[in-house]
C-alpha cells in the first residue's frame, strides 16, 4: 500500500478542501510510485526556474539562494536514499516542494511562482526523454561498432544469402552484419530527429495560458539546454507527441534488434551451427545437460511486444484529450520508462552477444554452396560471354539445375559435355563463374557484398565510429 503522511487535506492546495481525499483517490491519482524517476529533472528545472525569478525580480537574491542550497541538499537527500517519497503528496513535484519549505520556510513556498505543474511536468519529462534518448542513442553507436569489428574480421568469410530462408546467392558474413550496422545508423538518426523536435522548452506556460509574471522564458530555456521556449501555452502542455516520436522511434529499433536476434537464435541451432554464443549469454537446460539456449537473443526477439505495446498505450492515452492538460496525461510516463528499460536491456545484451559469438565459417561455407548457389552467376555468364538475353540465360540455367538435381550434383561438377547438350554456345569460360568465392568476388556493384566492398565499407563504420 502507498504510504501516506497524513490523512488531511493536500498541503499544496488545502485552501478549499475541509477533508482529505478517499483511500482509493489516492491510489489511483498518485504517480510518485513511478514518477519518483523525474527527480533529477525536477530539480535541474526548479533551480532554473528560480535563478530566472530572482534574475526579474520576482524573488529576493537571499530567497533564491535558500532555494538553490534547499533543492541541492534534497539532492543529495535522494542521492543518497534519505529521502521518503510521500504518496499523500501525489507526484514528485509536490514531493520535492513540500520537503523544501519545510527545510527553507517561507521561500520555499515562493518557488511555484508563475509556474504550474503542469508545465513542470511537461518540461520535466521532456528533459528526461532527452537523457534517455542521449544514453541510447550512444548504445546504439557501440552496437554498430561491434557489428562493423566484427564485419570487418568477417568481410571475405562466405555465407548463404537467403531470400524466403532459402538459399539464394552467396555472400560474406561481413555484409550481413554490415546490413544491421544500417538498419541501426537510421534507429539512431530517427533518435536524434525525436530529441531535436522534443527540445523546446514547456516552462513558463503555466497551468495553460501563460503567467502575468514578467518571466524569461528564452532564459529558463537556455539555461535547461533547450533551443528556445514552445511558441503556445496550451500546446506545451497538453503535447505528448515528443514521447510518441521516442517510442515509435523505438519500436523500428526493437524490430531491429530483434530480427537480428531471430537470426541469432536461427544460426546457433544445431542444424545451422554458424555461430556459438559465450557462456555469458546463453543459458542452461535444467533438464537437458547438453543445451545451450540463447535466451538473451530470444527475451529481445520478444521485448518489441511490450515495446510496440508501450507505444499503443499512449498513443491511446493521447486520443482524443481536449486542450488542454488533463490528468489522463500522468499516464504517458509508465510506457516510456518501461519501454526506455527495455530497450537499453536489449541493446546492451546484443552488443555482448555480437561481441562475443564466435562465426563457424566452414559451416557457412558448406551452406554457401548449397542449393544451387551460384545460378544467377551462371546465367549472368551467359549473357556476358554468349551474349544471349538474361531470359533465356535463366531458362537454360534453369535446365541446368534441373540436370544437375537429377544427377545429385552441384552446377560446378557437370561436365561441360553435359552443358552443351542444354546450350551448344557453352565454353570452358564457364566453371570460372560457378564456385561461391568467384560469384563474391564479382558482386562488385555499389552496396554489392564482393570481399572487397565489405572490407572498404566495414573500415568507413569503424572510421566513423571509432575504435574503442
Ligand atoms: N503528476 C502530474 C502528471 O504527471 C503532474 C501534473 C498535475 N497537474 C494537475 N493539473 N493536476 O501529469
Amino acid at each position: 500500500m502507498p504510504d501516506y503522511k497524513s490523512c488531511l487535506a493536500n498541503p499544496q492546495w488545502g485552501g478549499r478542501f475541509a477533508g482529505g481525499p478517499a483511500d482509493i483517490m489516492r491510489d489511483i491519482n498518485a504517480s510518485i510510485g513511478f514518477d519518483q524517476r523525474l527527480w533529477r529533472q525536477d530539480i535541474r528545472g526548479s533551480l532554473a526556474h528560480a535563478k530566472m525569478l530572482a534574475h526579474v525580480g520576482i524573488l529576493s537574491p537571499e530567497d533564491a539562494k535558500a532555494i538553490e542550497d534547499g533543492l541541492n541538499a534534497i539532492a543529495t537527500d535522494i542521492a543518497e536514499g534519505r529521502f521518503e517519497f510521500s504518496a499523500a503528496l501525489e507526484d514528485i513535484h509536490m514531493n520535492i516542494e513540500a520537503l523544501l519549505s519545510e527545510k527553507i520556510g517561507e521561500a520555499g513556498k515562493r518557488l511555484h511562482t508563475a509556474r504550474s505543474r503542469n508545465d513542470q511536468v511537461a518540461t520535466d519529462f521532456r528533459l528526461w526523454t532527452r537523457d534517455a534518448i542521449d544514453g541510447l542513442s550512444a548504445q546504439v553507436s557501440s552496437l554498430m561498432r561491434a557489428l562493423a569489428q566484427r564485419a570487418r574480421e568477417h568481410a571475405a568469410t562466405p555465407m548463404p544469402g537467403f531470400t524466403h530462408l532459402q538459399v539464394a546467392q552467396p555472400i560474406t558474413f561481413g555484409h550481413h552484419l554490415l546490413a544491421y550496422v544500417e538498419m541501426l545508423a537510421r534507429d539512431k538518426g530517427r533518435l536524434e530527429d525525436a530529441r531535436a523536435r522534443l527540445n523546446e522548452c514547456p516552462l513558463g506556460s503555466a497551468a495553460l495560458a501563460g503567467t502575468s509574471f514578467p518571466i524569461d522564458r528564452e532564459m529558463t530555456a537556455r539555461a535547461l539546454g533547450f533551443d528556445r521556449p514552445t511558441r503556445n501555452s496550451l500546446d506545451a502542455v497538453s503535447d505528448r507527441d515528443f514521447a510518441l516520436e521516442y517510442l515509435s522511434a523505438l519500436n523500428l529499433l526493437a524490430m531491429h534488434l530483434s530480427r537480428l536476434a531471430e537470426e541469432i537464435v536461427i544460426w546457433c541451432s544445431a542444424p545451422f551451427q554458424f555461430v556459438t554464443l559465450s557462456d555469458a549469454f546463453t543459458t542452461g537446460s535444467s533438464i537437458m545437460p547438453q543445451k545451450r539456449n540463447p535466451d538473451a537473443a530470444e527475451l529481445i526477439r520478444a521485448k518489441i511486444g511490450r515495446i510496440s505495446g508501450d507505444y499503443l498505450s499512449l498513443l491511446m492515452v493521447m486520443k482524443g484529450l481536449p486542450l488542454a492538460y488533463a490528468k489522463d496525461s500522468q499516464e504517458d510516463k509508465e510506457p516510456v520508462f518501461d519501454a526506455t528499460e527495455a530497450a537499453t536491456l536489449s541493446l546492451a545484451a546484443m552488443e555482448g552477444m555480437i561481441h562475443d559469438l564466435r562465426a563457424a565459417p566452414e559451416a557457412m561455407r558448406h551452406y554457401a554452396a548449397a542449393g544451387f548457389s551460384t545460378a544467377t552467376d551462371l546465367a549472368d555468364w551467359l549473357v556476358r560471354a554468349l551474349k544471349l538475353p538474361f531470359r533465356t540465360a535463366h531458362h537454360i540455367t534453369g535446365q541446368l539445375v534441373s540436370i544437375a538435381e537429377r544427377k545429385k550434383l552441384d552446377l560446378a561438377e557437370l561436365s561441360l559435355a553435359e552443358m552443351q547438350d542444354v546450350a551448344p554456345e557453352i565454353h570452358e569460360g564457364v566453371f570460372g563463374v560457378l564456385t561461391v568465392e568467384s560469384s563474391l568476388a564479382s558482386r562488385r556493384s555499389f552496396g554489392g557484398t564482393a570481399p572487397e566492398n565489405v572490407a572498404r565499407e566495414a573500415q568507413r563504420w569503424c572510421d566513423i565510429l571509432g575504435e574503442e
